[in-house]
């Protein structure tokens, strides 16, 4: 299962209150929303978007205590203010959550092929949605292209040697496993001193974020929850990558700056306090930043 993250200060940013309207952009399994559930006790309303069907079957029957009071949408959260306008919800909302990445059950999933360490077919499609595959990345884009997707969205300096890597290895046969890349990252380099992480790791994430589009849905998912937000309305997002993190940033700084109509609830991210992370590893490198829109 699914540990929520930076519950308490997500909370705390939100204030819920009854017979307010909430959007958590990214189920999961539900814990954001279920803490706001019971926050705004007894009539306040979440509208749960995940695109990825099993954490909303998942979201679903931990949250079917509330009945009513949430409506779970298998969209994107890229599209919440048409769908919301399609709901009816035409006062705006006054409160949106966006916690990013993946969820524990997608990455423990060997049939998705998120992490070479679960291994499993090389998919990583968060949504059914989506059409084209890691494995079809990997053994379809050219050389440059894939050396450019690995710098661009893993931060990787090697990328060329991988991209290269892969390319021989696939001349042999299609690279379909998440064991089989890791290991061709893996040869693509010489040992120097002790790893601080796997040396696939930014691989993985650089093809992750472009499988699921990760950027430009949430530069979407941002311009879309500000259009929604009602005066006094907090959009809170946690981050867990500094590309993520970066697009968060900016925006948030624009529409506060001279006369803009938000707010910066914080200056410096929240991060987990060291329990948490020791509690819960997945927290580590999470980042909270949020913004209100003035009240009129
Ligand atoms: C970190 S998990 C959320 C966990 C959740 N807050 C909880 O407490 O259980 C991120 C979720 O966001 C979903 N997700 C990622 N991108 C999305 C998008 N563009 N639209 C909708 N859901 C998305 C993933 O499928 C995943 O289930």
């Amino acid at each position: 299962m699914h540990t929520p993250v930076l519950i308490n200060e997500v909370i705390s940013l939100l204030s819920p209150r009854p017979g307010a309207v909430y959007i958590d952009g990214t189920l999961g399994a539900g814990g954001h929303s279920r803490a706001i559930l019971e926050a705004s006790a007894p009539d306040g309303i979440v509208l749960g978007f995940d695109w990825d069907d099993r954490a909303v079957d998942v979201a679903a029957e931990k949250l079917a205590p509330f009945g009513e009071r949430v409506r779970l949408i298998r969209r994107s959260y890229a599209e919440m203010d048409s769908v919301v306008d399609e709901m009816g919800f035409s006062g705006g909302v006054d409160g949106i959550l966006l916690d990013l990445g993946l969820s524990s059950m997608q990455l423990s999933d060997p049939g998705r092929g998120f992490s070479f360490k679960t291994g499993g077919l090389l998919d990583m499609r968060m949504s059914r949605s989506l059409s084209v595959s890691a494995a079809e990345l990997v053994n379809r884009l050219p050389e440059k292209e894939l050396a450019d997707l690995i710098y661009r969205f893993g931060d990787e300096r090697r990328s060329r040697a991988i991209a290269r890597a892969i390319v021989n290895a696939r001349a042999r046969g299609p690279v379909e496993t998440a064991e089989k890349l890791a290991d061709i990252v893996l040869r693509s380099g010489r040992r120097r001193g002790r790893w601080q992480i796997h040396p696939a790791t930014r691989t993985f994430q650089a093809l992750r974020i472009a499988v699921n589009d990760e950027l430009s849905n949430l530069e979407k998912g941002l311009a879309a929850g500000r259009s929604l937000l009602a005066p006094g309305g907090v959009l809170a997002v946690i981050s867990f990558h500094s590309l993520e993190d970066r697009i968060v940033k900016r925006a948030f700084r624009e529409w506060s700056a001279g006369d803009g109509d938000f707010v910066r609830l914080v200056k410096k991210p929240i991060t987990p306090s060291d329990d948490e992370v020791f509690r819960n590893p997945r927290a580590r490198s999470a980042r909270l930043r949020a913004v209100k829109r003035m009240e009129e």
